[in-house]
């Protein structure tokens, strides 16, 4: 049985103590725009319902309410155990267990796709992000879809800056996390990995995925969307989408986005 590190005691009190993620992805324009691109990613990427599908980092069930809705058999695991439990109570048709992505208590080729969208950025070590793709491929039937997102390395810097938070305080962090990319907790976030697009192709390989597709999930003009009004038709809205959706691929523009998707065949 492998030996880990424990997850960082700060993600758990995070979500639990500080952060509401139940709502994260309604509350924000910026938000909306990451729930309906990635949406639009995974129904290309996912084979068609009835699939079983594994959320692991799934949250409060966002994304699992949504493919069980579709059809698909969804079972969610996640290291909060609120989370979990938020997750049962609001999709009573999606199955969640609280658990470690780097040690999924799940057999082997169990699911026919499996995502990941969560975990990668909460694993600062690039071995334990390495073992949760792999913990992905062992899970997932041959041939069936690994998704993993992660948070792009600029993405920090670009939300604070267009919020107007970054000051004198927050600037070394954030220009230190753009260095490195590991985020210092200090800059109201947790322990976090922000990659760049090449790291996540490179950490796929090291896991025995094949080269991923990549996307950017917000493409471009996410930072504008929580600054300005976007009026009563939610013009900028559908305009971000669209731009997003044409850049999605392109190797100059992926890192402007504030999230990376990556799809390859366990
Ligand atoms: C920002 S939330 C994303 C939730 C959802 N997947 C989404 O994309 O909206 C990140 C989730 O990853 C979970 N997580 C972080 N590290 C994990 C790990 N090692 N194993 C399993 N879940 C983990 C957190 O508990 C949290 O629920």
């Amino acid at each position: 049985m492998p030996q880990h590190r424990p997850a960082e005691p700060d993600i758990r009190r995070y979500y639990t103590e500080v952060f509401a993620e139940a709502d994260r992805l309604h509350r924000t324009p910026q938000g909306r725009l990451e729930a309906r691109r990635t949406r639009d990613l995974l129904a290309r990427a996912l084979p068609a319902p009835p699939a079983v599908v594994l959320d692991v980092g799934g949250g409060t069930g966002a994304y699992a309410g949504w493919l069980a809705g579709a059809g698909h058999r969804v079972h969610l695991v996640d290291l909060v155990p609120a989370h979990a439990a938020a997750a049962r109570t609001a999709y009573p048709e999606v199955t969640a267990t609280v658990g470690d992505a780097r040690e999924l208590p799940l057999p082997d080729g169990s699911a026919d796709a499996t995502l990941l969208l969560g975990p990668l950025y909460h694993l600062p070590d690039r071995a334990d992000r390495v073992t949760a793709l792999r913990e992905a491929v062992r899970v997932t039937r041959p041939g069936g879809p690994v998704v993993a997102a992660v948070i792009s390395r600029n993405a920090a810097l670009i939300d604070l800056t267009a919020q107007g938070r970054v000051d004198e305080r927050s600037r070394p962090l954030l220009l230190g996390a753009y260095a490195t990319g590991v985020n210092d907790p200090e800059t109201g976030f947790t322990t976090a990995y922000f990659h760049r697009p090449e790291q996540l192709v490179e950490e796929f390989a090291a896991a025995g995925l094949p080269a991923p597709r990549l996307y950017g999930v917000e493409g471009p003009l996410w930072p504008l969307l929580n600054a300005l009004d976007s009026g009563p038709d939610d013009r900028l809205f559908h305009d971000a989408v669209a731009c997003a959706a044409a850049f999605e691929q392109d190797p100059a523009v992926l890192g402007a986005s504030a999230h990376l998707l990556a799809v390859a065949p366990a």
